[in-house]
């Protein structure tokens, strides 16, 4: 076993908001009311087990084509949550940044989400990243687009482009690639979420519902990530 595993950045994708609703014999918007203590106990728990980034997949590119009156739900609920829980992150030195395709955001949620990133900017606990309005592809091929400018410009040429050029032109580019990638809600696939930073995430999921999940469950998952063994390709030392 291997127990030197770091975890220095946690993904997490929220999934099964809708399913806990109709379980309960509720709407699904139930559901993502619900998800609250359940980030709660993630950034709580993170916090403590000194993660240092935290990105929540909050809302994605493809979310937009929801029903109008859940997006519109969802976007009151994410300005109500930062309005919420900034105090509190904030005295808990959180410091909150997201990623994605922000200007397509209402300007309400848009502001609250500006505010709180402004006012937290310089603390130096755990980095919550919210993924609001992104994709995967969204954010490669906005970063194709960075680069395409910079040669039309002059300032580099296409045989210059490394993995790393590509790396600097993603959204966060001072955030390291996830360790570990958890899904909940027993779907298997990444669903457009980090896709360059995950070559080498470990991928970890659970049937547990995201409004079900608890400290306990990160436990497992994080204990499930320290019995891996990271090759990011190269063999296993002891072979
Ligand atoms: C996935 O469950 C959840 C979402 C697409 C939205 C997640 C939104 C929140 C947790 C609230 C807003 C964010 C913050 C940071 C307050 P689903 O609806 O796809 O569930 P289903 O697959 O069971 O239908």
């Amino acid at each position: 076993m291997n127990s030197d595993n770091h975890l220095t950045h946690v993904g997490i994708i929220m999934d099964g908001n809708g399913r806990w609703a109709r379980s309960h014999g509720l709407k699904r918007i139930e559901g993502h009311k619900a998800a609250e203590k359940s980030i709660h106990d993630a950034v709580e728990y993170c916090g403590e087990m000194g993660v240092e980034y935290l990105t929540l997949y909050a809302f994605s590119t493809e979310n937009w084509k929801r029903p109008k009156a859940e997006v519109i739900f969802i976007m009151t609920l994410l300005k109500s949550f930062i309005k919420r829980n900034i105090d509190d992150l904030d005295r808990n030195r959180v410091r909150i940044r997201a990623i994605g395709r922000l200007d397509d955001l209402p300007r309400g949620p848009l502001n609250e989400l500006r505010n709180a990133m402004k006012r937290t900017g310089s603390n130096e606990g755990l980095n919550l990243i919210l993924a609001l309005s992104y994709g995967g592809r969204a954010e490669i091929t906005d970063a194709t687009i960075k680069i395409a400018r910079d040669i039309e410009a002059g300032h580099m040429q296409a045989s210059e482009i490394t993995e790393d050029t590509i790396t600097s032109c993603m959204y966060l580019p001072d955030v390291p690639d996830p360790d570990i990638i958890i899904r909940t809600s027993g779907e298997q696939r990444l669903s457009n979420f980090l896709l360059w930073e995950s070559a080498y995430s470990e991928l970890y999921f659970t049937d547990v519902l995201w409004p079900d999940f608890r400290r306990v469950h990160l436990e497992e998952a994080f204990e499930d990530y320290r019995s891996r063994r990271r090759r990011f390709g190269d063999l296993d030392s002891d072979r």
